[in-house]
This record gives C-alpha cells, structure tokens and sequence, in this order.
C-alpha cells in the first residue's frame, strides 16, 4: 500500500519504518527540515533501539522516503497517518495545533493532486481527546471547501493547465465539492508503542485497535496490518526470534469515540497502577514492609499481573501525564470530577519529591552538598527527557543551595537542549559523576547501573549516601560496599 505519515517523531518514524519493513511504500513527512535531512542519510533522530537497521533497510528497498512537503508526499497516498505531539497547555488540556495543521495539511494536498476521487483514509495516531476524528475530518473537508471556493488553487503553481480548467469549471458546482470531501474518511488507531521497546511493541503488539465509522476504511486498515495479525511476516534482526507463544494479534474494532477512549483509558489505568504502587511503598516504608515483596505477592494474582507495579520516583515520559489531565478536562467538561484520576496525578507529583526528602533526612544539610544524578531519561532505552522526574529532582535541589552533578548514558544532549537554564555539571560517566559527591540518587533503572560494582563506586565518593529511586541495588549488597542506602518503600 502507499502510505503517508505525518509527523516523524517516535511514533511517526518507527509506525513509517515498520510499514515500510511490511512491504510498504512509505513516504513520512516532517516540518522539522533538519530531522528530515538526517533521516534522508538514514541517521535517526531519536534513540530506539532496532531503529537505524528498520530506516537503513527501507531506504535501500527505495520504500521508505522523507520529505518536508506533504502535498509531493500524499500524491499516491491511499492511507496517511497523523502522528503529530500533542503537548499538554498550561490548563491540562492538550494543544491540538499540530493536529489541525496536519489536517488542513490534508485537505489541501488531496486537491494538489488532483486525483479528487479516490478513497483517502485518515489514521489518527496522535492521542487526542474524545471527539478529535470527527474533528479532523472536518478540519480535512473544510479545508477543501475553503480552497476551492477562493479559488487558490488556480494560482497554484503545481498541477497541469487541463486540470486548473476543470476545477475552475466545476467549483461553482457543490455537488463536485462534497463528492470530493466525502472521499476523507477519519480512523482512530491508537498507538501503544513504549519507547525503548517500540520496534517490538510494533511488531508484537498485545492487540490492534481500529475504530472507525465507516466500513470502508475499517476494510482497508484491516488490509494494512493482516500481516501483523496473522503474525506472517520475518521478524527484523532486532526482534527476531518471535515470541513462541504469538501466534495472531487480536483486533478490536470499534466506532471512533470508543477507540479515542480506549487509548487514554490505558495509559491511565498503567499510570494508576505505578501510583498504586507508590503508595502501598509509602505505606509499606512507615511499616516496615518490604515494596519489593509485596508487589511480588500482589502481582503473582492473575487478575492483577506483575507489570507496573515498581514503585520508585513516579512516572513520566511524554505520554502518562498529558493523557491523564487530558482525561480529567474531558471528564469536567461533562460535569463529571474523576476524583481517582486526580489521586493518580497527585500521588505521582508527590512521589517525586521523595529523593530530596530521603536525601534531607540523611545529609539534614542540602545547601552546599554536591549530588550526583544518576539517570535523567523517563526510563530506560530512550533519550526522552519530557516530563521526566530527573527535572523536578534536579531543579528542587538548585533551589534548596546544592551542587548538582548528573550522568545518563544517552539523554545528557536531549535534557540539556530541553533545559539550557538549568545549572547542572554534565559529567562524561559514572566515575566523574560521583568523584566529589555527597550522595547519589538513581533516577533511571538503566542496566548498566544495576550493574555498577558497588564497592568501586562507594571508595570514588567522600559521602556515602545512596537513594536508590528506583529500587535497582540490593540494599545488603549496597551496605556491605559502605553505603547508606536509602529504597523506596522497603
Ligand atoms: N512517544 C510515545 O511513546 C507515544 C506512545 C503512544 C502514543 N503517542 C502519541 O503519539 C503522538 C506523537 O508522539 P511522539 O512522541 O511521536 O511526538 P514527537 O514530538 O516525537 O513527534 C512529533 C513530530 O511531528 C512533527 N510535526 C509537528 N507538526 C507537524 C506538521 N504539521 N506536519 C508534519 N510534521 C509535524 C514534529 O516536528 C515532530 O517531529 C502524540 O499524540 C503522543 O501522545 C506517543
């Protein structure tokens, strides 16, 4: 199939490079005209693991494209992804621009090119609020309308003089005009990918979801990922072999809204579960219980399941925070206050205040201390720094008079582009980074600092306070090296 995609961020870029691993033809548009020369090289703007060999192998089968311009990019196009951010603004709710301007976008380039008649089928992959494909496919149909009754496109410089007559001739006739945007039809397909296993998430999702009000398009998106449900394609290096036990992916299908709702309902229910945890580690702290134990004996239930439930710093990450307030402004817009929604949120800003606390009650003094950092990624594998805890951490500790080291194996570039206020001492590796510090906090679970010798790291620094935010060391092990080592609920 031919395929567009607008917007090569992470979702964009590995959604694009994985169609076009499928066999299909890919062309993925940007406004970012730097990323997009990168990717023309084959070189990656984000960090993903398994990325660079997808681009590399799409490129060379000549399926996989980049460009600026979505009108050259959606000339053959039957599909086109949007897969624009959706940032949060300041009142919770999320900013839509890039969407709208991908729609419009949209309706634009089905008339440059001028084959007005064919099927385009929209596939929302932005998660937007409730009611956005319907939305979008206005925003599409409008934008038709609009440019054919001021005539723009007569002065277009693309399209041939044969077809500008034709249209000049037939805009005056409104049935010409709806027939055109009656071919725009809006699908909702969530996306689940996590950054940092987003190939595998691709390749091997836990299940499709489609939702779509009209049949043809479901039809046509059923077409598209046959392969991904039936499970019988070659798995990329990076994935391969394929789990045992997949053999199909299911697919659920639904109207538009549901399948809105189905994605913000997840991250939610992800994000309550890590704040679930958080708060039984609290809890668990003042008890004497050990977190680590508990949620072993709580996830063991099937009905409860084992993932999620590591309590540490909090969440974070482009996706939890803004889809949760997107949710809860959703909610309050019909009246309704999702009081549990809002204790997800609170607990998880709590949480992560808890290092600077843990590191008062320890070292009593902040002011004039020297912390060392370790981890500034929301998670492992990613160099994403949006709405990561290492911001908070970092910036109360500046505030309260301390020195502040930080070290991440890959998303030192990426937070210090995203924080250039900041006053933070970037250090080149783990021994740099504790060289002079008075405590160490770990923000990140990344594996290479569950494997740092403990003894080695202890004798580098002149304190000997170790937070460990996210659980990772075994805190006999740590105090045998000499530590005063500080988990999270346990
Ligand atoms: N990152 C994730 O893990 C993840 C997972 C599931 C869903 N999502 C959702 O997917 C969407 C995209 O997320 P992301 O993390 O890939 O975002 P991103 O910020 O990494 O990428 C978005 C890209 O869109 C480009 N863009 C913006 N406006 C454009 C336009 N008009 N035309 C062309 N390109 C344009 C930007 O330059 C950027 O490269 C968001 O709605 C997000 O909530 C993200």
């Amino acid at each position: 199939m031919d395929i567009c995609i607008i917007g090569t961020g992470y979702v964009g870029l590995v959604t694009g490079a994985s169609l076009a691993y499928l066999g299909n033809t890919v062309h993925c548009v940007d406004i970012d005209a730097e990323k997009i020369e990168k990717l023309k090289v084959g070189e990656s703007p984000i960090y993903e693991p398994g990325i660079d060999e997808l681009i590399e192998s799409g490129l060379k089968a000549g399926r996989l494209s980049f460009t600026t311009d979505l009108d050259e990019a959606m000339l053959s196009s039957e599909i086109v992804f949007i897969a624009v951010g959706t940032p949060q603004l300041a009142d919770g709710s999320p900013d839509l621009s890039q969407v709208k301007a991908a729609a419009q976008g949209i309706g634009r380039a089905i008339l440059v090119s001028r084959d007005y008649r064919r099927l385009r089928i929209i596939i929302n992959k932005s998660t937007v609020p409730v009611g956005s494909g319907n939305w979008v496919e206005m925003l599409a149909r409008e934008q038709i309308r609009s440019l054919i009754a001021s005539s723009a496109l007569a002065t277009e410089e693309k399209g041939d003089e044969n077809s500008r007559q034709v249209l000049a001739s037939e805009e005056k006739s409104l049935p010409f005009v709806e027939e055109i945007s009656a071919g725009v039809s809006v699908v909702s397909n969530p996306e689940f990918l996590r950054e940092g296993t987003a190939i595998r998430d691709t390749f091997y999702p836990d299940r499709i979801v489609i939702g779509a009000n009209d049949e043809r398009a479901l039809k046509v998106l059923e077409r598209l990922y046959r392969p991904l449900l039936d499970q019988n394609f070659d798995p990329p290096e990076s994935i391969n072999p394929r789990p045992s036990s997949l053999e199909s992916v299911p697919l659920v299908t639904t109207d538009l809204t549901s399948a809105e709702m189905i994605k913000y309902a997840a991250n939610a229910f992800l994000a309550m579960k890590i704040s679930f945890a958080n708060e039984i580690a609290n809890i668990s702290e003042q008890t004497g219980a050990d977190i680590m134990r508990v949620m072993e004996g709580i996830g063991l239930d099937s009905r409860i399941g084992n993932s999620f439930l590591s309590a540490g710093v909090g969440w974070g990450g482009s996706c939890f925070g803004k889809d949760i307030s997107a949710l809860i402004q959703i909610a309050r817009e019909y009246s309704y206050r999702p009081e549990l929604l809002e204790a997800v949120s609170a607990v998880n800003q709590r949480q992560r205040y808890l290092p600077v606390q843990k590191l008062q009650g320890a070292l009593k003094i902040i002011k004039g201390r020297t912390i060392g950092l370790l981890g500034l990624a929301f998670k492992p594998n990613t160099d994403d720094v949006r709405d990561a805890p290492s911001f908070n951490i970092a910036s109360e500790l500046l505030k309260m008079g301390a020195r502040v080291k930080v070290f991440d194996p890959i998303a030192m570039d990426s937070f210090r582009s995203q924080h250039p206020d900041l006053d933070l001492i970037y250090a080149q590796g783990v021994e740099y980074l504790a060289a002079d510090c008075d405590a160490l906090v770990v923000v990140t679970e990344w594996d290479e600092f569950r494997k740092l010798d403990l003894k080695a790291l202890f004798a580098l620094m002149p304190g000997s306070v170790l937070v460990d935010g996210r659980n990772i060391f075994d805190p006999k092990a740590a105090h045998e090296a000499g530590f005063n080592y500080i988990g999270v609920g346990r």
